[in-house]
């Protein structure tokens, strides 16, 4: 049994589970993501142990890699799903998915998805304003289908993260004001065809202050404790998502403090717990392997040119994300600052600035890691670019569990008016 992970041998190739990651690049090109389901296992079991002394559940935030192998992988190891559009819930459902199993969460559920997964008996909507419940009950009553309403609380917390990924402040668009919660949570006992279940919060992403995790639970909780002694019934909270993981060192994310705080506030009471890990499931498991077309060198700089872009990976330009890029093989020695760009028309297409990096040729490869989270989902066809393909090794196996889309793909989506 090979070590789990991506891991160098005696002569400095870059492997996972015994297989050569050149190897595979020649196998099926390049860009190429490549996934291990053997991290993939690891983070779900740590996860797991972080949460099994309370009654909880995971549901995979599908939003940060929808692959249906992905998925799939993850249902097999017991996951739900948290999803964000209709979309996500036919991906879930086409990777054996149980509907009981997907909690529907997202600020603008429109009509037409409210319909469908209400029809398709979706385990429970996560539900962001007012608005969205008088829209979800007629269409409940209309359908004669009961709808399990949880309410996203925004309990005005800034969780020190990107603020493009911060979403737990009162002036973002998500969840509903402290102060109104209990009034339309009395609202939901009115209701026909409404089933009330609980409440929830997710703060953002990429959080590693647990104290505000702490502060957000501790405030929920209270709230449902609150609705409780009010008389309202309060089985089920859901803790969202978010927890950090460490891009530039090679550290797990802290799942014991995560477990700690869980303990703390849960171990005695006999809430049913959701958790919606995106990141921390998958994040590590992916490496986007590109090859360096060629370097270019100005008067100022050192520019290495690869195969990859942000069509692949916006990460970096979109939120000065750092993402560790090693040599597959290292060659030289020697070591350059250098951009890693990709060929995109557009300042802003970098993959990372001012990298300290061994020195690299055309054709060699190299290895973009913790990549299995938010980079294949945010890809685009942008300077009319095709998508990478995507491998997972399973059992020590590589399968393709995505192929590229072609330029006659691209092309044959469109229609060409006949100008006369
Ligand atoms: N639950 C809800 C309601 C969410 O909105 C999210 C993420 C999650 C769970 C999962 O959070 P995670 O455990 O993955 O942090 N594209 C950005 C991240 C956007 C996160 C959006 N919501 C990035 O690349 O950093």
């Amino acid at each position: 049994m090979s070590e789990i992970g991506f891991y160098r041998d005696e002569n400095d190739d870059l492997y996972v589970q015994g297989i050569k990651i050149s190897s595979l690049a020649e196998k099926y090109g390049t860009p190429l993501f490549i996934y291990d389901a053997g991290l993939m296992r690891q983070s779900y079991d740590i996860f797991m142990d972080a949460i099994n002394k309370v009654k909880g559940n995971i549901h995979y935030a599908v939003k940060a890699n929808d692959a249906l192998s992905i998925i799939s992988y993850f249902a097999k190891l017991g996951c739900g799903a948290d999803i964000v559009s209709i979309g996500e819930f036919e991906k879930c459902v086409a990777a054996g998915m149980s509907p009981q199993k997907i909690i529907f969460s997202g600020v603008g559920k429109d009509n037409n998805e409210i319909e469908l997964a209400l029809k398709n008996n979706v385990l429970q909507f996560n539900i962001e304003s007012e608005e969205e419940l008088n829209d979800i009950s007629k269409i409940a009553s209309r359908l004669k289908l009961t709808a399990n309403i949880c309410l996203r609380v925004n309990p005005d917390i800034a969780p020190k993260t990107h603020k493009k990924i911060s979403t737990g402040e009162k002036e973002t668009k998500f969840g509903i004001d402290f102060q109104n919660v209990v009034s339309i949570y009395e609202k939901l006992h009115q209701l026909d065809y409404i089933n009330p279940v609980g409440l929830g919060v997710h703060i953002g992403s990429q959080i590693f202050d647990f104290n505000f995790f702490y502060r957000a639970y501790f405030n929920l909780k209270k709230l449902a404790d609150d609705l409780k002694l009010r008389g309202y019934k309060v089985p089920a909270l859901d803790l969202g998502g978010g927890i950090g993981i460490h891009y530039s060192k090679n550290l797990k994310p802290d799942f014991s403090n995560y477990k700690k705080i869980v303990l703390d506030l849960f171990e005695k009471s006999d809430y049913q717990l959701s958790f919606e890990p995106g990141r921390s499931l998958i994040a590590e498991a992916g490496v986007l392997i590109t090859k360096v077309i060629r370097n270019k060198k100005t008067k100022d700089k050192h520019f290495i040119i690869v195969d990859a872009a942000m069509n692949n990976l916006i990460r970096p330009t979109l939120y000065d994300a750092y993402h560790k890029i090693e040599p597959i093989k290292k060659t030289s020695k020697s070591e350059i600052i250098a951009d890693i760009v990709g060929p995109i028309c557009e300042t802003g297409d970098f993959l990372a600035l001012d990298r300290k990096i061994n020195k690299v040729n055309s054709s060699d490869l190299l290895a973009i890691r913790t990549t299995g989270a938010y980079a294949s989902v945010m890809k685009s066809n942008y300077n009319a670019r095709k998508d990478a393909i995507e491998v997972m090794v399973y059992n020590e196996k590589d399968f393709r569990i995505k192929k590229s889309e072609t330029i006659k793909d691209m092309i044959a989506k469109e229609e060409i008016i006949i100008f006369d």
